[in-house]
């Protein structure tokens, strides 16, 4: 008898266990994708922080440490976004993950390829825009969810877009265990999608001095500030937080500045190409010329604290769920606890 876990995410992504490891800046490098797909789960290459020519490159490095498939997660507004769907294309990647200014034009290229197109959208309207512009399936992430992050609970916006879209939504925002996943099966999703769960496990290559962080935070110690690009963004609350809310306009667009500089000599994208792409984010997200200005500050802050390992100068993007994780397993450990807590839920429901 097929397992009631397996799910029709399973058949569309080729993996064992409906759980998706999200595409996190930094930290969703070849080793932790290449584990969970090893474990069972998918998982999406981040692939915003790495120079778009050095993608076919990370590809290829996932597919020697894994047989199993993954996708890749990149902005379609970003400089090179057109090279790293050429990279997906060529190197037959099985998923394109993607949210803001979703381009009609790329997602058409990528499903003419056979590439499954998975967004992240926050709200219902988005992602019934997102099945109409060719989605296969859609990660619905709830106010919950670390990073950029909208104001709908996970709870209430994953039955929304479930019976808004007919595509399977993939539950993100709050997830860590087998309870989690039954709770988002039963509100009509067919699996789950976490980020700070793998970023506190074994294979994520984020420093000890910033998971420390992680481990010690508080649910009250994650908050949603607007200080670090002018958008919403869930955040443990650390030095530098408090620091940018201190700081007025010339301080901030100071950082900016420096962020950008900092974002330019990592991608190699020229000035030209990075004002388009500001231009581009200002008309598709309708974002003010301040928030287009800070836009670099997210990428460069993160890497002080996931490759520096800096966490008092570092942007600490974080789900609410860190308040309530202690330990860092291997992503096997963590795949079959999550799959035996759901087992035994569902049998303990069905009595
Ligand atoms: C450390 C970290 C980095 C992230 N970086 C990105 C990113 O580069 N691009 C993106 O679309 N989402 C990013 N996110 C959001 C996640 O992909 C995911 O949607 C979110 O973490 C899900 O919520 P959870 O943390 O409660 O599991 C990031 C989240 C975290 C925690």
């Amino acid at each position: 008898m097929t397992s009631p876990l397996h799910t029709e995410l399973c058949d569309l992504l080729g993996c064992r266990w409906p759980v998706v490891q999200t595409g996190m800046g930094w930290v969703a490098e070849p080793e932790l994708v290449a584990a969970v797909c090893n474990a069972g789960g998918f998982g999406f290459l981040a692939a915003a922080t790495i120079p778009p020519r050095e993608v076919a490159a990370a590809i290829e490095r996932t597919r020697a440490l894994s047989d199993r498939p993954f996708g890749v997660n990149f902005l379609m507004d970003a400089p090179g976004a057109d090279v790293i769907s050429d990279a997906i294309i060529e190197h037959g990647v099985r998923a394109a993950g993607y949210n803001r200014a979703p381009d009609a034009s790329l997602i058409r290229r990528l499903k003419d390829a056979g590439v499954v197109c998975m967004p992240t959208c926050g709200a219902p309207k988005h992602a019934v825009k997102a099945e109409r512009l060719g989605a296969d399936a859609i990660i619905v992430q709830g106010a919950e969810g670390g990073g950029h992050t909208g104001t709908v609970p996970t709870s209430l916006l994953v039955s929304q877009c479930a019976d808004a879209v007919s595509v399977p939504i993939v539950a993100a925002g709050g997830f860590r265990d087998g309870r989690g996943l039954v709770a988002a099966l039963a509100l009509g999703a067919k699996g789950i999608a976490m980020g700070t769960r793998f970023l506190l496990t074994r294979e994520s290559p984020v420093p000890d001095a910033t998971v420390e962080r992680y481990l010690e935070a508080e649910v009250d110690d994650v908050v949603v500030s607007r200080a670090l690009d002018g958008l919403p963004q869930r955040m443990i609350r650390n030095e530098l937080l408090r620091e940018l809310e201190r700081r007025g306009a010339p301080g901030r667009l100071w950082l900016a500045f420096r962020s950008a500089l900092a974002l330019r000599r990592e991608t190699g994208a020229s000035l030209l190409e990075l004002l388009r792409s500001g231009l581009a984010m200002r008309r598709h997200e309708r974002l003010t010329r301040a928030q287009v200005l800070m836009a670099a500050n997210a990428p460069m802050l993160a890497r002080t604290a996931m490759t520096d390992g800096d966490p008092v100068h570092g942007y600490l993007p974080s789900g609410t769920v860190t308040g309530v994780i202690e330990d860092r397993p291997t992503c096997a450990e963590l795949l079959a606890r999550i799959v035996e807590e759901a087992e035994t839920t569902l049998k303990a429901l069905g009595r």
